[in-house]
């Protein structure tokens, strides 16, 4: 026998380095299992080496268990290189240990959020809320609402026409009062309505002025309504949309479509800043629409959502509701 012993057997060598493969659970820890077992300075070239103090005979039995040995290693290693690729493939590019993210929820639109707020403000006065069509005729438009062909009070509403082969009537609404007249024709009273939706106007941009934005028409008509119920509808819902202390004006204004007209500011910070357009439904209006003007009376708003939304919200410029910016969308 010699004096020196390789450290292990060829045996305790397979034991420990299949065992150590099965648990290899990851391309390092099979990286680290190549060198401690495979490698120049590994396990299986120590015990090699210590073939040489061997007795012949031995050796060539030791030598050949051994060879046999890094062949079955070999072979073993390269088997779990390939499951560990193709699984790594997946497993190696999701860390499961990555802290969460809170995912991106969105929002309503400004826009939106305002007209809900002005519609449930009228709600609670026992408005309710419809929607019309954005594509009208120049009768609802228009005529109905005492706008007739060639009234100067055409030039107010700078009008998109729709190019049609088949019609010459039909624009985008400039405003939602036609939805005064669709509501009365197709409603017998007491009738009390808020109407939100997109207008469009043939119109250059600026910072207060857009070709299509939101308004919201409001609608009474019943027997016995006076100014004094306008007057006390509006001044609710300013109380509700700007405070309770908000300080109220009402001016004369013209609109066709009422008698008398008014328009409605609150006083912003010592200035009078105006939100909407009122009145008293016109006897012709009521006439249009087939009813007996000596027996309905109503009254009549409108307001451009957008309008309230910045000056509540000291927004500078009404394109920032439609250029889609994230960063403005973000901070309602
Ligand atoms: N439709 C008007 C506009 O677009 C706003 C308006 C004014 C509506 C007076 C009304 C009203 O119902 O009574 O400028």
């Amino acid at each position: 026998m010699s004096e020196v012993q390789p450290s292990e057997s060829v045996e305790q060598l397979r034991e420990a380095a299949v065992s150590a493969l099965n648990s290899a659970d990851s391309s390092e820890h099979l990286e680290s299992w190549r060198v401690e077992f495979l490698g120049r300075k590994g396990r299986l070239t120590a015990l090699l080496r210590g073939l040489g103090s061997l007795e012949i005979e031995e050796r060539k039995i030791v030598g050949a268990a051994a060879n046999l040995l890094r062949a079955d290693l070999d072979s073993f290693y390269e088997e779990r290189e390939r499951q560990a690729k193709s699984s790594n493939a997946v497993v190696g590019s999701l860390d499961v240990t990555l802290p969460g993210r809170k995912p991106a929820v969105g929002g309503l639109h400004p826009s939106t959020q305002m007209i809900r707020e002005i519609t449930q403000a009228f709600n609670e006065m026992g408005f309710q809320t419809i929607e019309g069509p954005e594509i009208e005729l120049e009768k609802y438009n228009f005529d109905m609402l005492n706008i007739p062909a060639g009234h100067p009070a055409r030039d107010q509403w700078d009008t998109i026409w729709v190019d049609s082969e088949k019609y010459d009537d039909v624009l985008l609404r400039t405003h939602t009062s036609p939805m005064q007249a669709r509501v009365m024709e197709n409603n017998t009273p007491p009738i009390r309505v808020v109407v939100p939706g997109k207008c469009y106007r043939y119109e250059s941009t600026d910072s207060t002025h857009e070709w299509h934005f939101n308004q919201v028409e409001g609608l009474a008509v019943d027997t016995g309504i006076t100014f004094a119920d306008l007057k006390g509808t509006l001044y609710e819902f300013a109380r509700r949309i700007f405070g309770q202390s908000r300080k109220v004006r009402f001016r004369c204004d013209y609109f066709p479509f009422v008698e008398p007209g008014v328009d409605m500011s609150i006083d912003w910070n010592g200035r009078w800043i105006e939100i909407l357009g009122a009145g008293m439904v016109h006897p012709q209006v009521l006439e249009n629409s087939g009813y007996d003007s000596s027996k309905y009376t109503g009254f009549a708003f409108g307001m451009g959502p957008e309008r309230i939304s910045m000056l509540r919200n000291e927004i500078t410029d009404i394109r920032h509701f439609f250029s889609n910016d994230l960063r403005f969308l973000t901070q309602f």
